[in-house]
């Protein structure tokens, strides 16, 4: 396809995640204006051809579609509703896809500020990490418009694999779903991990086990040479899976859905960021936490 047939689009928030589908989308050929809090992010991109902004009111003002990878809902909202933001320069017509692991509350209230000013906003937040962000195989969850959605479908080929839910915040409910599962395996392995090693087991000799068995997800799987080496380096870092595993909480809160299993797993998560203040490490740290816990030799 050639450019000139491409939308516009602007691209808010260029951390782990967002710089790697920023990137992707670029090199396909997508025009794109950029914006990050922090602008030293931006250089990358915009030597690789994309246009910066100062604002994401701004590259609103230049986009057809507005995709944005943000930390948190206080960042969605920021970036979404602030004086600067998103809202204030977008044209009737604009689509804005929310590619942030946020709460379905957030996605909603994003939808329904946006929707006077002839605004569609898809929750799209993705499952996999910083390498699938790369090789474009991300999982994406969308909420939404069922036709706004179809109209995006070109775009979201980019980035991985998408599945529409239903209506606005069916895909951020999915996320929390998803990541409940993947926190919950963390501990899960963690603890098994920290039980045979204190009781004597050679660590690569039991993940090598582990590995011919049924009983390992391949997300677990994925984090045993963290634990053979005793380094953590982040795709997913700490601080994003706590954040993650209090969406789940809150969302289990109002729904009145009992979650003793996330609660107890977020507990474990809470005491590393005390004791080691390892926020940016993987969130797989918490298999070095129980083990040290255990009084297990590193
Ligand atoms: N990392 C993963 O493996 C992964 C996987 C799936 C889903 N996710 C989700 O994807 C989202 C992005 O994750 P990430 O790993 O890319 O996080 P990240 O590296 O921490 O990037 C977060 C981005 O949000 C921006 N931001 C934070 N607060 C802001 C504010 N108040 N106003 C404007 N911008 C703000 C940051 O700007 P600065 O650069 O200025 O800090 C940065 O661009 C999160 O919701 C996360 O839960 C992450």
């Amino acid at each position: 396809m050639v450019e000139a047939q491409l939308p516009r689009i602007g691209f808010v928030g260029l951390g782990s995640m967002g710089s790697r589908m920023a990137r992707r989308l670029l090199d396909r050929g997508y025009p794109m204006t950029v914006y990050n809090r922090t602008t030293a992010k931006v250089e990358p991109l915009r030597a690789a051809g994309a246009v910066r902004e100062d604002t994401p009111r701004a590259v609103a003002e230049q986009s057809d579609v507005v995709l944005y990878s943000l930390a948190d809902d206080a960042a969605v909202s920021d970036v979404v509703l602030g004086a600067d933001g998103l809202l204030a320069g977008a044209r009737p017509g604009a689509v804005f896809v929310d590619l942030s692991t946020v709460l379905p509350e957030t996605s909603r209230a994003m939808s329904a500020a946006a929707e006077p000013k002839g605004v569609a906003v898809m929750d799209a937040p993705v499952s996999g990490s910083t390498p699938q962000a790369q090789e474009g195989t991300l999982a994406i969850f969308v909420g939404g418009d069922r036709q706004v959605y179809a109209g995006q479908t070109p775009l979201l080929d980019v980035l991985g694999r998408h599945v529409y839910l239903g209506r606005h915040g069916a895909g951020a409910t999915m996320k929390l779903v998803a990541n409940t599962l993947l926190g919950l395996g963390m501990e899960a392995l963690a603890e098994a991990a920290a039980l045979g090693r204190k009781a004597g087991l050679d660590t690569r000799a039991m993940l090598d086990t582990l590995a011919h068995t049924s009983v390992v997800s391949p997300a677990q799987q994925g984090k045993f040479d963290n634990i053979v080496r005793g380094e953590y380096p982040a795709t997913f870092p700490l601080r994003l899976m706590s954040k993650d595993f209090g969406l789940v909480l809150r969302l289990a809160e109002s729904l009145s859905v009992a979650m003793p299993a996330v609660a107890v797993a977020r507990q474990t998560d809470l005491i590393e960021q005390a004791r080691t203040g390892g926020h940016e490490e993987d969130f797989s740290v918490v298999a070095r936490t129980l083990q040290e816990l255990a009084g297990v030799p590193s």
